[in-house]
């Protein structure tokens, strides 16, 4: 059997909303349909892509036995326990089939007290005079560290990571191949994805961090997207954005469309088969992101 060559992608995006965990889950059930192994991990503390992979019970009893992202972040950054991701992911968590066989996805759950240890560690870095910076540098090595072994083992690994920037975000869009940044095209929102690329790509604002910049520009999902008159002006607006020399990000061609389906996918409904949880039209959207991805991922490698 050949060796795996993971691919990592982080979808992030500051602006709370605009469809990051629904890119997660529809890119987790995609690629597995497609017969890929994939690993979720859970960077928020609102546990969504975690509520909608696992479903209610199962994410209760991983946070029962402290199998979560939070109890991570602690044993590294608190205890300086050698504590290794692998031994938090919970495999196959999906109860949805395709071909009868169920997707081959497994997850690294988030819960709510990541918020609360977050905070914690800022407030004891705080006490101890010790350096914030420092404290992203040491996560990111982490996380980097952890990747080589994931990328040996799963053929995709998601990052769904939480609105604003924490130092989660920061680490996962520098340890990423692809930061895809799922935006609605509406003003609000490209006013957020200026705002997010002038934090952690461009100007001033990226380099208050101290990381290294991330590997390239990210990748824009147009998400929600509607036959607008006001939707179409913004998207012509990005496209012109591309065009120029050096380009701030990179469009991707794909749009997910608001759709009621969408709306419905945190549901935990056992045995629903891919083709009827998404529906003939958003099937075929996630085929088409899945390909456009794999074209990406197939760049790369030539
Ligand atoms: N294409 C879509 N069509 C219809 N509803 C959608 C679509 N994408 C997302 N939604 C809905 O919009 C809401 C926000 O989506 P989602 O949770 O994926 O965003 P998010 O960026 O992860 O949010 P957060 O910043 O809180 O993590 C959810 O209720 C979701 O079901
Ligand atoms: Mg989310």
């Amino acid at each position: 059997m050949s060796e795996r060559a993971g691919k990592v992608v982080a979808v992030a995006n500051m602006k709370g909303g605009v469809g990051k965990t629904t890119t997660v889950v529809m890119l987790a059930d995609g690629f597995a349909a497609s017969g890929r192994k994939v690993l979720v991990i859970d960077l928020d503390a609102q546990a969504n892509s975690s509520y909608c992979l696992a479903g209610n019970d199962l994410l209760k009893s991983l946070i029962r036995e402290e199998r979560t992202i939070s109890f991570y972040l602690e044993d590294v950054i608190v205890r300086k326990k050698r504590t290794h991701l692998e031994s938090l992911v919970r495999a196959q968590v999906a109860s949805t089939t395709h071909g009868s066989r169920l997707l081959d996805i497994s997850l690294v759950a988030s819960d709510p007290s990541l918020r609360f240890v977050e905070r914690e560690i800022f407030a004891d870095l705080l006490n101890r005079d010790f350096n914030l910076k420092a404290m992203e540098g040491q996560l990111w090595k982490k996380l980097e560290s952890e990747l080589p072994r994931l990328r040996g083992t799963y053929d995709l690994i998601i990052f769904d990571c939480a609105p604003g920037i924490s130092a989660f975000t920061e680490a996962a869009v520098r340890a990423a191949d692809v930061v895809l940044v799922p935006t609605i095209p509406d003003p609000m929102s490209t006013l957020g994805l200026s705002a997010f690329l002038f934090s952690l790509w461009q100007g001033a604002l990226s380099k208050v961090s101290g990381l290294p910049r991330p590997k390239r520009p990210p990748h824009v999902l147009a998400t929600r997207v509607q036959k607008t008159a006001a939707f179409t002006r913004t998207l012509g607006a990005m496209h012109r954005d591309v065009e120029r020399p050096e380009p701030p990000y990179y469009l991707l061609n794909t749009q997910i469309p608001q759709a009621a389906t969408l709306a419905g996918i945190a549901s935990d409904i056992p045995g629903l088969t891919f083709n009827k949880k998404y529906g003939a039209v958003i099937s075929a959207v996630i085929g088409e992101l899945v390909a456009e991805l794999e074209g990406i991922f197939d760049a790369d490698i030539s």
